[in-house]
This record gives C-alpha cells, sequence and structure tokens, in this order.
C-alpha cells in the first residue's frame, strides 16, 4: 500500500559472507561451521531491502562495482524491485564482510573489509531531480560529500512546496559526523557509538546529542537492543522510551539496526504514523527481523 512518493538511500552495497557457529571460533583453530551464505549487505543497502520487503518504493544511490562478483548483487537489486538507475560505477572490487553469528545467541561479529572504495559524490548526486522523492536517507559517512548532498535537499526544500524529509543513521565517526545532524529531520545513533561516549542509556544518548547540537536538533532516536528504543522530539524536546518487541527466538541478528532504520522511514512515511509509534513499528521490524536469517521474511 506505498502511497508515498520514493524513498533514496544513499550509502554502500558489499558483499556479506555469513556463517553459521555453534560457538564463537578460538583464535588460531580450523574449524566447520554449521552452514553459511553469502548475501547483499552495507547499511543503506539493507534499508532498501527491508523498505522493498514492507512495501515502500525505493532507489538506492551508493557505487556500484562492475566486477564479476558483484553481479549477483546487481542481479538481486534488479529482483527486489531496487532502481540503482543513478548509481556511478567503479571497475574496484567491492568492499565485504567477514560475518560469524554464533547459533543460539544470533549475536553476529562483522570484520568489515574496504580497501578505499570510492564513495558516491555531491557531483553524482546533483544530477538527481529531487522532484520524484518524499524522503533521502542518508549513512553518516565520507562527511565531506555527504553534507553537500544533504545542503542540496535543504536547498530543494527551501525553494519547493513539497518538503523531502532527511534522515541520518549514525554509527561511527562522533566527530567527523556531528555535523550532519543538524541539518536532518530524524538521527538515528546507534548504541555502540553511545557507548563510544560514555553515554550509558538510550534516554541519555538522545539527551547528550541534543544538548550538543543546540537550537538546531533533529528527533533523535537511539535503538538500544532489547530494553527498547529512545526517542525525542524535536518540537516538544520531549524524551520516551519506547519498549522492545520481543520475538521467541533469536536466531540471526545482521542488519536488525538497518531494519529499524527501514522499518521507522516506512512508519512515517507511508504509515504517517508520529514519532514514538514509528519508533515502536521500527522496533517490531527489528524484532521480527532477527527470528530468522536473512531479510526475506520480513515480507
Ligand atoms: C549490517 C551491515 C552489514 C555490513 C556491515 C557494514 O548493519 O550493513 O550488512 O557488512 O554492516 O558495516
Amino acid at each position: 500500500m506505498a502511497t508515498a512518493k520514493p524513498v533514496l538511500c544513499v550509502g554502500c552495497t558489499v558483499i556479506d559472507f555469513v556463517t553459521i557457529n555453534e560457538s564463537f571460533p578460538k583464535e588460531d583453530t580450523d574449524r566447520r561451521c554449521r552452514d553459511g551464505f553469502w548475501q547483499r549487505g552495507g547499511n543503506a543497502s539493507n534499508v532498501s531491502t527491508v523498505l522493498r520487503l514492507l512495501g515502500a518504493d525505493v532507489e538506492f544511490f551508493g557505487m556500484l562495482s562492475q566486477s564479476d562478483g558483484f553481479r549477483v548483487l546487481l542481479q538481486d537489486l534488479e529482483r527486489r524491485g531496487i532502481d540503482v538507475q543513478h548509481c556511478p560505477t567503479t571497475d574496484k572490487d567491492p568492499p565485504f564482510s567477514s560475518v560469524i553469528i554464533v547459533q543460539g545467541t544470533g549475536s553476529r561479529t562483522i570484520v568489515h573489509c574496504n580497501k578505499n572504495y570510492p564513495y558516491v559524490t555531491w557531483e553524482d548526486f546533483s544530477k538527481i531531480d529531487l522532484n520524484r522523492y518524499g524522503w533521502v536517507h542518508f549513512e553518516a559517512r565520507n562527511a565531506n560529500e555527504t553534507i553537500k548532498m544533504i545542503r542540496s535537499v535543504q536547498e530543494h526544500n527551501r525553494t519547493h512546496n513539497e518538503h523531502i524529509t532527511i534522515s541520518l543513521d549514525f554509527e561511527t565517526l562522533y566527530e567527523q559526523n556531528l555535523p550532519m545532524c543538524a541539518l536532518c529531520d530524524y538521527v538515528v545513533f546507534s548504541k555502540e557509538l553511545a557507548n563510544q561516549q560514555g553515554w550509558r542509556t538510550a534516554q541519555e544518548t538522545c539527551k547528550e546529542l541534543a544538548r550538543r547540537l543546540e537550537s538546531k536538533s533533529p528527533c533523535i532516536i537511539c535503538p538500544w537492543g532489547s530494553t527498547g528504543a529512545a526517542c525525542l522530539d524535536a518540537a516538544s524536546n520531549g524524551c520516551s522510551m519506547v519498549a522492545a518487541y520481543s520475538p521467541d527466538r533469536i536466531v540471526d541478528t545482521l542488519g536488525a539496526g538497518d531494519s529499524f532504520m527501514a522499518g521507522f522511514i516506512y512508519a512515517t512515511s507511508v504509515m504517517q504514523n508520529n514519532l514514538k509509534d514509528a519508533v515502536s513499528f521500527a522496533n517490531r521490524v527489528a524484532g521480527h527481523k532477527i527470528t530468522d536469517y536473512g531479510y526475506d521474511h520480513i515480507a
């Protein structure tokens, strides 16, 4: 029941090599895993996948590799109906992640390899007609270029009647990426990054981040695993905790954060939910995601 304009997701797509293990491997041992698979991964790429499974119209905008191994990823994007028409290409090998999933807990340990793979630039972005979209979602990455892209969307909003919503997935490099926050409508801030800042709860994280952004604060959302997620409403400055959805089994937590992000975007843009209801829906999508491998069971 997608009625909203398409969502444009800006960021990375990578190959995830996943093994399912009985326990976490000891260093310098040679062992067998229970099972394994590989799939298209990367934050914005996963957000696109889940948004599409939920029924939204989605375009992905990121650097695509022309290498042989990447072809299956392109086929997957096409099969799922994720538009990639504006993506630039490179002959460089794509980034990849080795992911160890432990059976029983569903924990995921990611070792990521990105050998200076090029990122999309503002110049590439500026060729896109923004009138087509109702929402543009960014990964907080490559600050210089991403800030220019966000400013283009802001400029578009200043000169057009229809407002394009801007969201940011903030997971790494606090100092470098912080300046992007004040330019967005929604910022989703990760628990891992909050811990690095010494912030001990989801609500503390929302409040501390808002304090640093002062008057220009966006709505801030901070998912905190099984505790739920906090959200701070920019308009009222009220901060609340939204309970997690606890599934009856935890199988695969890879991409749970990306599924949360997609659930939030879908609930806000397509379902027109208010902030707390959208966070609650995002919790449900993330909670459901971890009950099985991959993403297809979300549909
Ligand atoms: C999960 C994920 C994986 C990818 C990694 C990149 O959130 O997007 O698919 O390998 O993060 O950091």
